[in-house]
């Protein structure tokens, strides 16, 4: 059954989840240890922060995103957060109360709201990305929302009606071209739409992927000259979903396959390798290596448990995994890299589509569908090494984004941060860490003068 908002046992709007109900700006943040002096740009963390009180089920996919932010500046660093004013959310704010459902009993949305802000709410709660000139906050059942860089909301942005249906949270922006490669996918025909954007936002290559089932697909990866799609059986299920049922299975006999096409490829390019029957959230990254194809993702042998709408589980553990594909013989190799559990999985940026000889990953105390990181854990594909740092028995953390050093010469010259907050204390603070010596823990605390819930993704967004 559906956990209801007023659930004593919903841990989704108690503890380090539960939402704020302000807007601020707070300067001249307090820090502790010593911050890189080199650095200028915003950190963000986007997540699910519900306005008003859910009158039915609640999800964290349902929340209204919030962006917090912290900028750093040649001042010193300030934070402001701002919600995503969605057309659902200012509908909701015209009639002072919740009027979506959540996403396992959406059918409970009134006809009035329906017709004035749309069928569902774009909530925008998952990612934030910076391409083109724009920012934009995703959530890969809508169409992005464009937001100021100061978190003012713009609105829904549809790259002048040539995006088609929804576009994933997790674009992936090839340094070298500056071209954003991106899918959107949908429980309805065509389940797969894929495309490319120049650097300058416009998308100069679009495609209609077919796939044989409606599949839950939330990231994907991306080489030089290749896109990399996983066909997994987390499969939904449209007419339950309209009787009110479970709308989204896990269906192991339909096997797992990695679609392999050409950046700028058509539909009918797509070559399809089997592999062991899995599912992925999030890859770290991809790349060519001759006629190899070398990827990395954290992988669940089976379906996250975080993915059924219905009522969280206790999840099976994701573990690193790493396939190489053989282009000329058609074959794949897997292995598993890890015993660590970790998700939120991120590289430097900088080097996103290349190899990378770092990987860097979230651990975690348990997989409920709580966010509850603990930790990060630095891969060396060179040497097999590996370094950690766990924060203390209190505190949670959350993804890590890798900001680089901008006199950085080494791809691991820069600093991992993440929102780290204390249950006991209900503090937060920014942990930064030196990418090159993770272990000796944060070398830097910002200070935040509030609380900021557990949320979903973090991001870097370095001063042009
Ligand atoms: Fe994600």
């Amino acid at each position: 059954m559906p956990l209801k908002a007023d659930a004593p046992d919903n841990p989704f709007l108690q503890g380090l989840l539960e939402p704020v109900h302000d807007e601020r700006d707070d300067p001249g943040l307090v820090v502790e240890g010593e911050l890189p002096s080199t650095l200028r740009g915003i950190f963000t963390r986007n997540g699910p922060n519900p306005q008003f009180t859910p009158n039915g089920a609640y999800h964290p996919f349902d929340g209204d995103g919030m962006v917090h932010a912290l900028y750093f500046e040649d001042g010193g660093v300030r934070y402001r957060n701002r919600w995503i004013e969605s057309a659902g959310l200012l509908a909701e704010r015209k009639r002072g109360r919740a009027c979506y459902g959540s996403v396992s009993e959406f059918l409970s949305t009134p006809q009035d709201v329906i017709d004035e802000a749309g069928f569902m709410k774009n909530n925008a709660n998952t990612h934030f990305v910076r391409h083109g000139g724009r920012f934009l906050a995703l959530m890969e059942a809508g169409k992005p929302t464009e937001l100021t860089r100061e978190l003012e909301t713009v609105g829904e942005y549809d790259y002048a009606g040539r995006l088609e249906g929804p576009m994933t949270a997790h674009p992936k922006i090839d340094p070298v071209t500056g071209e954003m490669v991106f899918f959107g996918y949908s429980p309805m025909p065509p389940y797969l739409q894929y495309y490319v954007a120049d650097r300058n936002g416009g998308i100069v290559h679009h495609a209609v992927i077919d796939i044989p089932n409606p599949v839950m697909m939330h990231d994907f990866a991306v080489t030089r000259n290749y896109t990399l799609f996983l066909d997994s059986p987390v499969v939904f299920d449209v007419d339950a979903m309209f009787r009110g049922e479970p709308g989204i299975r896990w269906e192991p006999e339909l096997g797992t396959r990695l679609g392999v096409l050409p950046r700028r490829g058509s539909a009918d390019q797509i070559r399809w390798f089997t592999i062991d029957t899995c599912s992925v959230v999030h890859f770290f990254n991809a790349w060519e290596a001759g006629n190899r194809i070398e990827i990395y993702a954290p992988t669940f042998a089976s379906m996250p448990g975080g993915l059924r709408f219905d009522a969280p589980v206790q999840s099976e553990e994701p573990f690193p995994f790493h396939w190489s594909l053989d282009l000329t013989a058609g074959t794949v190799a897997g292995e598993w890299m890890d015993d660590r559990p970790g998700e939120f999985p991120r590289i430097n940026d900088d080097l996103a589509c290349r190899q990378t000889r770092y990987l860097y990953n979230s651990l975690a105390r348990d997989w409920a569908f709580e966010f509850n990181f603990n930790g990060v854990i630095k891969y060396d594909l060179e040497t097999g090494g590996t370094q950690e740092y766990v924060y203390g028995p209190n505190e949670t953390s959350g993804e890590h984004a890798f900001a680089p050093d901008p006199q950085g010469v080494a791809e691991d010259d820069g600093w991992l941060m993440s929102i780290v907050s204390d249950r006991e204390t209900r503090k937060s603070y920014l942990s930064v860490l030196d990418a090159r010596d993770v272990g000796a823990g944060p070398v830097a605390r910002v200070h935040i003068p509030r609380r900021v819930p557990i949320g979903f993704h973090a991001n870097w967004i370095a001063e042009s």
